[in-house]
């Protein structure tokens, strides 16, 4: 257990944001696996501003998810705190992140937001302290190892960071320019988690039990942040937890419930979203959830033709049998 804030979080493993991924349906069946913290998708500051009807969708969040954290992207301060503010009124998250760490183009270069921040350490700290001054909920910050390789500066950043008044840090250990190109670097992030004295969550390549493990004893750091390790496989979530719980392996998932999972994603889907929406975006989760059972690669291309839901789930029957009968 660690404190984020007034928030108690009951373990040390959370889910990171991940845009076009992280939204309720998803959230809801990462806490089924016991994660004790969610990571919303970032939302745009300006798009909550003016309004954006898609912007304020995303913030829908069910009670089951909590507590969640709901991450902001922007770059300047006074969109930043109105942004916060309204986050805090519709949505009623238990955290409001800020993100300093995405790296695409249009966030970080086109619209100097993300990690673009990293290389102002004023502005950083005058967002920090004015979301944190704006809102009720604790602020969390998340960043990368900085933005290049020449300006590796996120021990220096993260002391900012609280003393700017954040309640904990999100550590992903790359640059800016490496992208998610390369191998996490721990001893930054080590480094981060020795330089303040809030709670630093690691992040990074943490895909099985034994990544993990390392990341937190060679870090020392309160949690850990999981990404791309839960995309088709949000059974890793359990697996860990149970580990560092107990010490105990639990068995991976069957090809049942594999399917079964790709049924109960779309119905949560279903409930938030249009059935075109909820189908195209299944289409991409159920191609992870099936990868590497037998005869996957064929079935994935019937997958991406499927448009309505009916056709998704018949598509998914049918393989379930063919698998009952071992192909
Ligand atoms: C599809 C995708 C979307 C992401 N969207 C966000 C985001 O909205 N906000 C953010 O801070 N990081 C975002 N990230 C970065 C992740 O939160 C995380 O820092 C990164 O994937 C490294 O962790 P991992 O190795 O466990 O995946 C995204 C990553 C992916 C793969």
């Amino acid at each position: 257990m660690f404190k984020i804030g007034n928030i108690e979080i009951k373990n040390n493993v959370v889910l990171a944001p991940m845009a076009g991924i992280c939204n309720s349906a998803f959230r809801r069946i990462i806490k089924e696996m016991g994660c004790s913290l969610v990571y919303a998708e970032m939302v745009s500051d300006k798009g909550l501003i003016y309004n954006s009807k898609k912007t304020k969708d995303m913030l829908y969040v069910s009670d089951e998810e909590r507590p969640i954290a709901q991450q902001i992207f922007g770059s300047d301060v006074d969109t930043f705190v109105e942004a916060a503010k309204m986050v805090e009124e519709i949505m009623k998250p238990d955290i409001i992140d800020i993100n300093m760490g995405c790296p695409v183009p249009k966030v970080a270069i086109k619209s100097q937001a993300g990690a673009a921040l990293l290389k102002s350490p004023e502005k950083i700290k005058e967002i920090v302290s004015a979301v944190v001054k704006a809102v009720h909920v604790p602020v969390t910050v998340k960043i990368r190892s900085g933005w290049d390789n020449d300006s590796i500066n996120a021990p220096e950043v993260a002391k900012i960071i609280e003393e700017a008044g954040a309640s904990a840090i999100t550590i992903h250990g790359r640059t800016r320019s490496q992208g998610y190109s390369g191998k996490v670097d721990l001893d930054i992030i080590k480094k981060v988690k020795e330089s303040v004295s809030i709670p630093v969550i690691a992040n990074g390549d943490i895909t099985d039990i034994e990544s993990a493990k390392r990341t937190l004893e060679y870090t020392g750091c309160d949690a850990i942040m999981i990404g791309r390790g839960v995309l088709g496989n949000p059974w890793l979530m359990k697996e860990i937890i149970t580990y560092l719980n107990s010490g105990k392996i639990i068995p991976k998932p069957s090809y049942k419930e594999k399917i079964e999972m790709c049924f109960h994603h779309l119905d949560y889907l279903l409930e938030i979203k249009s059935e075109k929406v909820a189908v195209l975006e299944m289409r991409g989760h159920a191609s992870w959830y099936i990868k590497g059972l037998p005869g996957a690669q064929k079935i994935k291309t019937e997958i991406f033709k499927a448009t309505t839901s009916i056709e998704l789930k018949n598509i998914l029957s049918n393989y379930l049998k063919v698998l009952d009968n071992g192909i």
